[in-house]
């Protein structure tokens, strides 16, 4: 079994992760937390999303945030787009990659997006052909491909068949996100090698929310069958507003250790990445969600001397 010799990750704490948060962030908070994941090394840092202020409180202030980071040289910032509206204002903010996403199943998708599946991937159809004209990247994300909170099983040539749509209209990468983290290592890789036969796996990502615990596993055992590209979120911040219970993605801290102690480059430094969640964690006011953090918090705080 050969695992990829690096691994790209996509850190999706400032959007996924504070989606979800009641309380409002405010933006100078944001755009610190941001600027400290560049610092760590994070090669891609899902910013915000451009979707309703009323559907989603918490990303009112996305065109803010955009104005206001630190762009670092070689490092992208996706932002979710759900529609044309979207897609023009985060093109007016600067963004020089949007994401945009759909569900697997009819139920998640009018939850999340009021729309069926087909309509959604209509609606994404002009912003691919905008995408083009303007050399904006796009990348397609699918929810609950490993389980759904509506509908319960998924099956896998469902998730294949819109993911192969996707990538067929554009999308450099299809990420497939397991919203509810009901997963587990045997089903991803029946999920992958499916969706494989359909689109290559260096152009797959996986996204692990772990509800259940199993996203690091999930994790390896996409690693086995080659995909090199992961969500994930500092502190293991985060859910989605429309997946009941559904909790943060796999932290970044846990990943970046899984990937470290296998000798697979990632450019993330585990210091800086561990300070950058501490300062949402504290502002938060509650501890990092990632046992990593909290284990290498207690052996070596990170304010302690060097
Ligand atoms: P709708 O109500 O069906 O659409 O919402 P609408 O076109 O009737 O618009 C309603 C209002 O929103 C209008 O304003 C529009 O102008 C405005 P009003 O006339 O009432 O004042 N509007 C917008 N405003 C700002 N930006 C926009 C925009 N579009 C419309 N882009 C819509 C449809 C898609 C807009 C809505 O359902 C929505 O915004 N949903 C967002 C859902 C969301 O953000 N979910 C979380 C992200 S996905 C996720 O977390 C999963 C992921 O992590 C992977 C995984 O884990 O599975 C990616
Ligand atoms: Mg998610």
């Amino acid at each position: 079994m050969k695992l990829p010799r690096a691994v790209r990750l996509v850190e999706v704490g400032p959007r996924d992760g504070l989606q979800n948060e009641k309380a409002m962030v405010p933006t100078d908070v944001k755009v610190a937390l941001i600027d400290m994941l560049s610092d760590a090394g994070m090669p891609a840092i899902e910013a915000t999303s451009f979707v309703s202020p009323k559907w989603v409180p918490q990303m009112a202030d996305a065109a803010d945030v955009m104005a206001r980071i630190r762009r670092k040289p070689g490092v992208r910032y996706p932002v979710l787009t759900p529609n044309m509206k979207g897609f023009e204002d985060a093109r007016a903010a600067g963004a020089d990659e949007v994401a945009v996403f759909v569900a697997a199943t009819e139920a998640f998708s009018k939850r999340n997006i009021n729309c069926s599946i087909d309509e959604s991937l209509a609606r994404a159809a002009p912003i691919f052909e905008a995408a083009r004209a303007t050399n904006i990247r796009v990348r397609g994300y699918i929810s609950v491909v490993l389980g759904c909170p509506y509908e319960g099983d998924v099956d896998p040539s469902q998730v294949a068949r819109v993911a192969a749509r996707l990538h067929a209209m554009g999308a450099y990468e299809v990420s497939l996100g397991d919203t509810i983290g009901t997963g587990t290592a045997g089903k991803t890789q029946a999920l992958l090698r499916c969706v494989a036969e359909h689109v290559p796996i260096a152009a797959l990502a996986g996204h692990f929310h772990d509800t259940y615990g199993q996203a690091l596993a999930n994790l390896y055992a996409a690693l086995e069958l080659g995909v090199a590209t992961f969500d994930c979120s500092v502190a293991g911040l985060g859910g989605c507003p429309y997946a009941k219970g559904a909790t943060g993605n796999v932290a970044s801290e846990d990943v970046l250790y899984l990937l470290d102690g296998l000798g697979i480059e990632t450019g993330v430094d585990m210091t800086k990445l561990r300070r950058a969640g501490r300062y949402i964690s504290d502002h938060l006011q509650r501890a990092p969600v990632s046992r990593v953090a909290r284990a290498l918090d207690a052996r070596k705080p990170l304010d302690a001397p060097a």
